[in-house]
């Protein structure tokens, strides 16, 4: 997605590139070879009302959602956007952003400063302690970022709730998602998950650590797992 010029890439001993690459392509290509039986379709819509654009009823769901960590899709892709006609003026991708979850590009950052939390969002202590902390942090930027981390998982919850129309009974969920860091504040993404699918009725509601992120060493990713109604 970016590049750094050679002189920014000191890793302090000697790579041969060329074969690491060669590798890394060797391998993706071998994943690639094998191609998965049946049919897949492409759907344009928004999680937060899946049977809009799907018909159910399914009995797995596995996806990576966004992270609660402001990493911004469109500020990632807006080139390619613009360039396929997706985005036609500047305003766009923010707008567009307002949209995604965990969204904060342009636009999308100045309205946070304004947005209040709907009436039915999602009530956990455990949540607006976090909140409050990062609110409180004494950046000028806490209550900007409380809004951000508050309207992510509104966001989410919004998107449970409405997923488990189109859930058949015993339905597998599958959520790879990782935790932050807001100003020390630890936000524990997967315990949030684990505690709305709870409260919407799933069981056998499990969060696994599946590997560290390298980031930082309390950033770890998961496997948050629940069943849907079983039997
Ligand atoms: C962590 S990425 C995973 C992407 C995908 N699973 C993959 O491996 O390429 C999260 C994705 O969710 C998308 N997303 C964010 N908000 C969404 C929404 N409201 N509805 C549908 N997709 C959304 C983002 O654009 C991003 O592509």
């Amino acid at each position: 997605m970016s590049f750094k010029d050679d002189g920014q890439f000191d890793i302090g001993f000697d790579v041969d590139m060329a074969y690491v690459f060669t590798e890394d392509v060797r391998f993706v290509l071998s994943g690639a070879s094998e191609n998965p039986i049946g049919e897949g379709y492409v759907v344009l819509g928004d999680s937060r009302n899946p049977a809009e654009v799907v018909e159910g009823m399914f009995d797995l769901v596995v996806t990576s959602p966004p992270y609660a960590n402001r990493m911004s899709y469109i500020r990632e892709l807006r080139p390619y956007m613009y360039w396929l006609g997706f985005l036609i003026n500047g305003r766009d991708a923010g707008e567009l952003d307002w949209t995604a979850i965990g969204g904060t590009w342009g636009i999308a950052t100045s309205r946070l400063t304004d947005w209040k939390r709907p009436t039915d969002y999602f009530k956990s202590t455990n949540l607006s302690a976090a909140l409050d902390k990062i609110a409180q942090a004494g950046n000028k930027n806490g209550a900007v970022l409380a809004n951000y981390v508050a309207k992510y998982f509104d966001d989410m919850w919004s998107h449970f709730l409405r997923l488990t129309p189109v859930l058949d009974r015993g339905a597998e969920l599958h959520y790879i998602v990782g935790n932050s860091t807001f100003y020390g504040t630890l936000v524990s993404t997967e315990l949030l998950y684990a505690e709305m699918l709870a409260a919407l009725g799933f069981s056998e509601i499990e969060c696994r650590a599946i590997r560290k992120r390298n980031s930082k060493k309390e950033l770890v990713e998961f496997d948050v797992v629940a069943r849907w109604k079983n039997g």
